[in-house]
């Protein structure tokens, strides 16, 4: 990305980790944005600016980063979480998401949908009028029999194909692979969300609908501020 583009999605990320308090159990997004937050919420603990924050890792590369700028990071249990911060790949209207281009999205889902309040972070090439406009829909299926999951989802009207960036396809956290979803050019997020949650094989998808309560986007002309 060019430079411009990281200072935005740092400039994001501060504007979230300004609502961390003391005390508060944090879910760690996973991403190049969410990285500046946890290095953020690192310093402001190094500081003394902020005490016995605990965090909760979306991946096993942001719990690595948070234990090395010195958050205490604790496995996922059934408490709320105070708050979420976490990047996005598309933001749509009513704050609906696309993530897991990184390939996080299960652990991410699981997270933040125990989180209080859940805080997306982004750069203005985020924002979307129409989920599915720039980036594909992340969906993870079981290895196991995946080529069938993938002519199961493809039935449904689905394009795409297997994450496959080498040799080897991608492998996510959970052993699992990734399914890039075209969407169709009109679709209703919610019924088509059911419709691939339903099919045999599938253990997540990328949709994050009616999740995310608030967004900071930034862009060069400033922070906007969105609410759902
Ligand atoms: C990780 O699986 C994703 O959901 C990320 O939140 C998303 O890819 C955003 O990453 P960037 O901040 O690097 O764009």
């Amino acid at each position: 990305a060019a430079p411009d583009l990281e200072a935005l999605k740092k400039e994001a990320a501060l504007r979230a980790v300004a609502l961390v308090r003391s005390g508060m159990r944090v879910g760690l997004g996973t991403g190049s944005t969410a990285k500046y937050a946890i290095e953020a919420i690192g310093e402001r603990l190094a500081s003394g600016d902020l005490q016995g924050v605990v965090g909760v890792a979306t991946s096993d590369a942001s719990e690595a980063l948070a234990r090395q700028v010195g958050i205490p990071v604790q496995p996922l249990d059934p408490r709320p979480l105070d708050l979420a911060i976490d990047g996005a790949d598309e933001i749509g209207p009513q704050l609906d998401l696309i993530k897991g281009l990184g390939g996080a999205l299960l652990r991410e889902k699981l997270t933040e949908v125990q989180a209080r309040q859940l805080v997306i972070i982004a750069d203005h090439t985020k924002l979307v009028t129409r989920l599915g406009e720039k980036a594909p829909l992340p969906v993870e299926i079981a290895r196991f029999g995946f080529l069938s999951t993938i002519e199961r989802l493809r039935a449904l009207g689905l394009g795409g194909r297997l994450r496959q960036p080498g040799a080897q396809p991608y492998v996510t956290d959970n052993g699992n692979y990734i399914f890039d979803a075209q969407l169709p050019a009109s679709f209703d997020a919610a019924p088509l969300e059911r419709q691939i949650k339903g099919t045999l094989g599938v253990v997540e998808t990328g949709f994050f609908l009616g999740m995310a309560d608030l967004a900071f986007v930034a862009a060069p002309e400033g922070v906007r501020e969105l609410g759902r």
